[in-house]
């Protein structure tokens, strides 16, 4: 079967000059009309309710273009509230659109929340997501493509055909019940397969013509696992690394760790015929595999033989093939001028914060924490405490710049950044399980990841000149990874574990990052439409200047 990948018969989609408060002037609007239902899928066989954005399992693509704003209104259809939030999507101050608990209020059941973000500074792959109450075991996420202005050139000729490729575990049991297991106390169940585009084994076929060359933007949307990405008898040349141009290199595997994306370029070079896509899960002891069809046009032939067998605990592969993904510093970014212009090696770290993730039981019920600190959502956005100037939401240093000993306790855990300062990130895993880390808002510079203790001694091995910038990485098994950011974009923004249930409960918290000089200037204001919960119920939103 032939995938439709410009889901865009779908969407209401219109290009207009905005008339949006956020919006800048001159920057064309595309406009979608969401509605977020429950409906029945099988993706494994087995019938069970998925939740479906326009009907669709996953939800439609996003094609946008930089500095395009993007006006998303969300009906949310389903009996509980709802949001969702724009994976590795800046939101250039903007945090209020982040779609995440600590920055905006849930969409009621029933009721709609209109979206208003603009892509800015990234050109790539990236994906939605739902981010409340487990949603995201059900569905409800779909594609980003972000493609740069037409006369900007990527580093590499047009593709005869872009495709998107979803790549998760899967459950087949209900939202629901997943998340009862974990409101309950206990942990999440492992799981019962492998998607690629919401199909289960050989659901799933891209179409090609023999001689040319396809880029593929692959996200691992799923719950806990890394997974393995190979296509028999084919390389992929890796291109792009959520948002930025890479080094290009060509790979007979990939590895995707929860919530990262890529772009590989792949040369239908081979015979005629039809060929395995393999998708498999990585650092389990049972292996999980699915499998997927490169058809090519004129075959005449089904896949044969077995299907590629890829790695599967070896660690050592996977950690050099991530110190091997480095940023093409000649490649234009957003704008003509290099993505190598900006030397994140030569700023001086100002702050050094070291993150070391645990679990353990609190109240009789499992828990994950950064920093001993697991945690808890309060019922009113972070964001809105700030705005609305309510005290006693959270507290600043409610997580602490290094590990602490002693057993984990549940906070509302904030840090604060000065918007002028330079940040080095240490995570720090003592755990036996890969960790895969996202911060929204930024993109950071994986400067190095080795195994064993972090020492201030582990700088001299730092890669200061072409480390690859994205927004998801991953830890080893007792290993570290360490990133460098300027925390430039004011704004409340989440620091999570991307394993779902690590998230859920816990193994997350809000870096607040602040301007001393006037807010404004730096923030666009409260929009007119936001939803209101908590604490601000009620609250007036006075004169809201308009950007
Ligand atoms: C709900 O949708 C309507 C348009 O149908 C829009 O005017 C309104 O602002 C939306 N509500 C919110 C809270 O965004
Ligand atoms: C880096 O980008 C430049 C400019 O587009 C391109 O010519 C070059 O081939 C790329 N280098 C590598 C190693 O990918
Ligand atoms: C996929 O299709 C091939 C060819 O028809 C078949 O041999 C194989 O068993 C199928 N695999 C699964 C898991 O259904
Ligand atoms: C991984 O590589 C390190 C150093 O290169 C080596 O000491 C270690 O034995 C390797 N481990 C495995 C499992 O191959
Ligand atoms: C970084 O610190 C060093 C030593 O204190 C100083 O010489 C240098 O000028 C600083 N660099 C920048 C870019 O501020
Ligand atoms: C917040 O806490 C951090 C770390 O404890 C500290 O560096 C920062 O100055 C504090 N900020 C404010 C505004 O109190
Ligand atoms: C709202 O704007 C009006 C007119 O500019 C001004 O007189 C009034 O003081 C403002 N109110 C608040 C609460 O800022």
């Amino acid at each position: 079967m032939a995938l439709n990948i410009a889901a865009v018969g779908a969407l209401c989609l219109c290009v207009i000059v905005s008339l949006f408060a956020i919006t800048s002037a001159g920057d064309p609007s595309k406009f979608f009309d969401w509605k977020v239902t429950y409906g029945d899928i099988s993706p494994l066989g087995v019938r069970q309710q998925g939740i479906l954005i326009n009907g669709q399992f996953p939800g439609p693509d996003i094609n946008t273009i930089t500095n395009e704003n993007l006006i998303i209104n969300v009906f949310n259809g389903l009996d509980e509230p709802f949001l969702l939030s724009w994976s590795g999507v800046q939101q250039r101050r903007n945090s209020y659109q982040d779609g995440v608990f600590g920055t905006t209020c849930p969409i009621p059941p029933g009721k709609n929340f209109t979206y208003k973000i603009q892509v800015k500074d990234q050109i790539g792959s990236f994906f939605y997501f739902p981010s409340l109450a487990f949603h995201r075991a059900a569905g409800a996420f779909g594609g980003i493509r972000v493609l740069s202005q037409p006369l900007i050139p990527v580093p590499f000729p047009k593709p005869a055909d872009d495709y998107t490729v979803l790549i998760g575990d899967w459950y087949k049991t209900n939202h629901k019940d997943l998340r009862n297991q974990l409101d309950s106390g206990k942990i999440l169940s492992f799981p019962d397969g492998i998607l690629i585009n919401g199909r289960g084994p050989n659901g799933t076929s891209f179409n090609v013509v023999k001689g040319k060359t396809y880029r593929l933007r692959i996200s691992n949307v799923g719950l806990q696992n890394s997974l393995n990405f190979r296509i028999q008898n084919h390389k992929l040349t890796l291109v792009e690394v959520e948002g930025k141009h890479t080094i290009q290199t060509t790979y007979t595997s990939l590895d995707l760790h929860v919530g990262q994306s890529y772009s590989v370029l792949v040369t239908a070079d081979q015979p005629d015929k039809d060929y395995y896509i393999v998708v498999s899960s990585r650092f389990t002891s049972q292996v999980l595999t699915t499998t997927g069809i490169l058809h090519y046009s004129n075959s005449k032939s089904p896949v044969s033989g077995p299907p590629p067998a890829g790695p599967t605990t070896d660690i050592n592969f996977s950690l050099e093939q991530a110190r091997s993904i480095r940023i093409n510093l000649t490649a234009s970014g957003p704008r003509p001028n290099p993505q190598g212009t900006y030397h994140y090696g030569l700023i001086n770290v100002t702050r050094t914060i070291i993150l070391s993730n645990s679990q353990g039981i609190v109240n009789g019920k499992q828990r994950y924490a950064i920093n001993g600190v697991s945690y808890v959502a309060p019922d009113t956005p972070l964001k809105l405490a700030d705005h609305f100037k309510i005290e006693g939401v959270y507290r600043n240093g409610s997580i602490q710049d290094k590990p602490t000993s002693g057993p984990i306790h549940l906070d509302t855990s904030v840090t604060q950044s000065d918007f002028k300062a330079f940040l080095e990130i240490v995570f720090q895993n003592y755990e036996n399980t890969i960790q895969s880390y996202h911060l929204d808002g930024y993109s950071f510079y994986v400067v190095g990841m080795d195994g064993g203790q972090w020492t201030p001694d582990s700088r001299k091995h730092y890669n200061l000149h072409d480390a690859i910038a994205r927004c998801t990485i991953q830890v080893y098994p007792k290993s570290w990874t360490a990133v460098y950011f300027a925390p430039d974009n004011v704004g409340m923004w989440n620091l999570r574990s991307e394993f779902w249930a690590r998230q859920y409960l816990g193994q997350q918290f809000y870096l607040r990052v602040y301007a001393t000089s006037s807010v404004s200037k730096y923030e666009y204001p409260i929009p007119k439409n936001v939803l209101l919960c908590g604490k601000a119920t009620g609250r007036s939103l006075g004169n809201v200047t308009t950007a």
